[in-house]
């Protein structure tokens, strides 16, 4: 992979600033965030072109006498033709040439959505907006350490690149946890609608068969008479991909065979804690014959960061549990060597549910 190829790949924008802080270099991510083109931002002094609402002059001037980096939080960022966006700026010195600094801008979209969605200012009032603002506070420095890294290895020898790519990879792993955080902490209550199973079933199918399935064999198993269910389609939708994954990832290299079945069964009852019970007659299983569950952590499988794989954040299992919760739906799993069975039943539509 070659310098300019990382530089553009970082999703976050990010400017190279030379002396007097002119711009010498942009990414993709910063040609499309500033809607311009990299030879128009060239050349310009970088707080011509911004409009930032912070001391900026005096950021550059510390980074370059502390030759250290510095974070400026929650500023607002705007060029003349582009609104401003609230983001939080990193400034780096370049490790090879330190007269040059690197400046990455980061959106803050996420705190204003949790803001937003909770109704509150702070998010430490809200314990889940409190986990999803760690995990992107953290998400942030990340991103200025691999950008950081990814420069610094423009200018190393092969042995040395070693060290950065491991850098770059470990970064990489705890962004991948953080986002599991953060898929915990978006979760809305559902937004329920009438939904075709088999259409969310397919498409989870399909995506798994890309992705992370691509070496296992996928049978559908489908009972085409069942009615639409209720429930919220994302949701569902995750709810399907973690169990596919899981399956897929218990196979191990030689792959395996998966078998999504869906079935009617009047019998399922669930008793509500206000005594009133509710039907659940949809039944999806997700069947896969690999070496099954381990018993040590059968029991706990649901609780969260509970893995019995190595590098496992033990967070997929809790949201697919947390959201059948939140559908008043039932998880349940069987499992022996050869044959690992999730069922899950959902209630059926109701009949006036009828598009408003
Ligand atoms: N289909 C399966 N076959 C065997 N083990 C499974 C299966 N699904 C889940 N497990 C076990 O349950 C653990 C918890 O799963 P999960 O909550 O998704 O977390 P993670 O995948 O990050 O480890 C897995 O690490 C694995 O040990
Ligand atoms: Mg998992």
């Amino acid at each position: 992979m070659d310098n300019e190829e990382l530089w553009n790949s970082l999703p976050v924008p990010g400017l190279i600033l030379g002396p007097e802080n002119r711009i010498e270099h942009a990414n993709s991510a910063a040609e499309s965030f500033f809607n311009t083109s990299v030879k128009a931002m060239m050349g310009k002094q970088v707080l011509d072109f911004l409009a930032i609402n912070a001391n900026m002059d005096g950021a550059f001037d510390r980074v370059r006498r502390a030759r250290g980096p510095m974070f400026v939080n929650a500023v607002d960022v705007g060029t003349g033709s582009t609104a401003p966006v609230e983001c939080n700026i990193q400034i780096a010195p370049l490790m090879e040439r330190q007269d040059r600094l690197l400046m990455l801008m980061e959106p803050r979209k996420l705190a204003d959505r949790v803001g937003k969605a909770h109704g509150v200012k702070s998010a430490a009032r809200s314990a889940i907006g409190m986990a999803e603002m760690l995990a992107h506070e953290i998400k942030n420095p990340l991103a200025g350490i691999t950008g950081a890294a990814q420069l610094l290895s423009m200018n190393l020898s092969a042995e040395d690149q070693e060290l950065t790519d491991l850098i770059v990879a470990e970064s990489r792993r705890i962004v991948a946890l953080l986002e599991q955080v953060e898929q915990f902490g978006n979760l809305r209550p559902p937004e329920r609608q009438e939904v075709n199973v088999h259409d969310l079933l397919d498409r989870a199918q399909k995506s798994a068969e890309v992705g992370f399935a691509a070496k296992m064999k996928i049978r559908e198993d489908y009972d085409p008479s069942l009615p639409p269910t209720f429930v919220d389609p994302d949701q569902l939708m995750q709810v399907f991909l973690n169990l596919l994954k899981n399956a897929s990832q218990a196979a191990g290299e030689g792959g395996g065979t998966i078998r999504i079945r869906t079935f009617y069964d009047h019998g399922l009852r669930l008793r509500r804690s206000d005594g009133s019970g509710a039907s659940l007659p949809l039944q999806v299983e997700i069947i896969d014959d690999g070496p099954g569950i381990s018993p040590e952590i059968a029991e706990q499988i649901f609780e969260p960061f509970v893995s019995g794989r190595e590098n496992g954040t033990g967070l997929g299992l809790a949201l697919v549990s947390k959201i059948i919760n939140d559908h008043d739906g039932w998880i349940g799993v069987d499992s022996v060597p050869g044959k690992t069975v999730f069922r899950i039943s959902l209630p059926i539509a109701p009949k006036n549910t009828n598009k408003e």
